[in-house]
């Protein structure tokens, strides 16, 4: 029995497409923590109907389209989830991403800029828009927090990771600026979560997903998080326990970001030189 750390907490979860999702866990997770949430997606994800299982399993939790790069849709999911809640929200959860070059496997060094503006607008303007539409219908709580999902890449170069890396460097930095000012305006806290790489659409997207999966388990001392790992850590950052925690990058990643080289990965490199 899950403990209700989020009883009497609202919010809004974006980015649930399937069961492999991260928002699809932290939504299962945060409904048996206790909280009432509106589950909202962009239209065509929506399309697939998948998400109206998710939001049965979540005490029929409203479902709201909005893609994330309207600010007219997000002001519209705002509104109305303030009003189907009943009140303001005390946590968003922003778990989207999506770059039109990785989907078309342009080279990065053959990139297509209207592709790249595109991710940039998806997978890291898009916080800028909600924190700022959020601001402006001053539809959070104070001590509400935000809370969007990255990936190392941000600091170190990963080949197939593409124009993502920019993105979600992008996206660390807004996270960090707007938790400034949403800090000394409302007490609102905003992070983001850096989490190993997990089998979901997103994921398996990125060319070379799986060496990078599996070189990943092995450099770190826990192994990869999984989503559902990646979703308990969400609920602890929507939860009083962690109010003091803003404009940070959050590494969920098993210990993979401070190790240099594991020994499992030396013994790899060691069969293969006898092998070659
Ligand atoms: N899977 C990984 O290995 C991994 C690792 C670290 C971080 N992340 C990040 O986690 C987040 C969630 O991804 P996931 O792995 O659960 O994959 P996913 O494919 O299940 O989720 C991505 C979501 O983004 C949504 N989306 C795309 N364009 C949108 C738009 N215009 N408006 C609204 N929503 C839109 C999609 O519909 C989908 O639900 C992403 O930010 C991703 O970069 C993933």
């Amino acid at each position: 029995m899950a403990h209700e750390i989020l009883k009497g907490k609202k919010g809004i979860i974006f980015g649930a497409l399937d069961e492999r999702s991260i928002a699809w866990q932290t939504a299962l997770k945060v409904h048996e923590a206790g909280g009432q949430i509106v589950l909202s997606n962009a239209p065509i994800a929506l399309r697939m109907g998948k998400i109206n299982e998710l939001a049965e399993q979540c005490g029929n939790a409203p479902v709201i389209a909005a893609d994330a790069t309207s600010v007219e849709d997000l002001e519209k999911l705002l509104n109305e989830s303030v009003d189907k809640l009943g009140g303001k929200l005390d946590f968003v959860l922003h778990s989207i991403g999506m770059s039109p070059n990785v989907r078309k496997e342009k080279p990065y060094t053959d990139t297509n800029y209207d592709f790249f503006q595109k991710t940039l607008d998806i997978s890291a303007l898009s916080l800028h828009k909600v924190l700022q539409s959020c601001m402006k219908l001053d539809a959070l709580n104070e001590w509400a927090s935000v809370v969007a999902l990255s990936y190392i890449a941000a600091q170190r170069t990963f080949p197939g990771y593409n124009d993502m890396a920019e993105a979600k460097a992008l996206m660390e930095s807004i996270a960090r600026s707007f938790g400034y000012h949403y800090g000394f305006a409302k007490k609102v806290r905003v992070n983001t979560v850096s989490q190993s790489p997990t089998v979901t659409t997103a994921g398996s997207g990125v060319s070379g997903f799986d060496a990078f999966f599996s070189y990943a388990d092995k450099m770190s001392p826990l192994g990869n998080a999984t989503s559902e790992d990646c979703a308990n850590y969400c609920v602890s950052l929507f939860s009083d326990y962690t109010r003091m925690v803003t404009m940070q990058n959050l590494f969920h990643d098993g210990g993979f970001s401070n190790t240099g080289v594991s020994q499992p990965i030396i013994e790899e490199m060691i069969k293969a030189a006898e092998k070659g």
